[in-house]
């Protein structure tokens, strides 16, 4: 079990004081990569006009540009709605960027009011997110996006 509670002080810790927000996301990228099990894939797509474009992650090297409203990244962009996919297989339009994703969660970043991008977590493993994991990876999010309020994003 991950201890949400915990990773959301040390995220934090980590990016209170840094107003760069590249390094920001790169960090915050790296500190979730590390500390969840059974994830292949980590990283934040960012909004630029109006596609997802690959920024910092973890993981295999992956699809540089996704469209508004495509795949599961593409979805909770447009719908600022966290897509929580427990069989990508399943999800129509899912865009396949490493052959071993079977599982996917994508939360949408909004920092003041405006969508910045995405965060996408890929598994190995059938249905690795619960609605637990859901509401601590939102509430991470929501850590993140409240660091950044108020200087800028990527
Ligand atoms: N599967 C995603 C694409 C990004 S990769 O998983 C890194 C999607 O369907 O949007």
């Amino acid at each position: 079990m991950t201890d949400y509670k915990m990773l959301e002080s040390q995220a934090e810790a980590l990016l209170r004081d840094e107003p760069d927000g590249l390094a920001s996301a790169a960090n915050f990228v790296a500190l979730l990569y590390n500390a969840l099990d059974d994830v292949n894939w980590l990283g934040i797509y960012v909004l630029r006009g109006d596609e997802l474009v690959l920024g910092p992650f973890q993981g295999q090297p992956a699809c540089v540009r996704i469209a508004m409203g495509s795949g599961v990244c593409g979805t909770a962009a447009a719908t600022r709605a966290t897509q929580r996919v427990p069989d990508v297989h399943a999800f129509p339009g899912h865009i396949v960027c490493d052959a071993t994703s079977r599982s996917e969660i994508v939360v949408p970043l909004v920092i003041d009011g405006v969508l910045v991008g995405v965060l996408d977590i890929d598994s190995p493993s059938l249905d690795r997110f619960s609605r637990g994991d859901q509401d601590g990876i939102e509430r991470l999010c929501a850590t993140f996006c409240r660091l950044r309020s108020g200087r800028g994003f990527l």
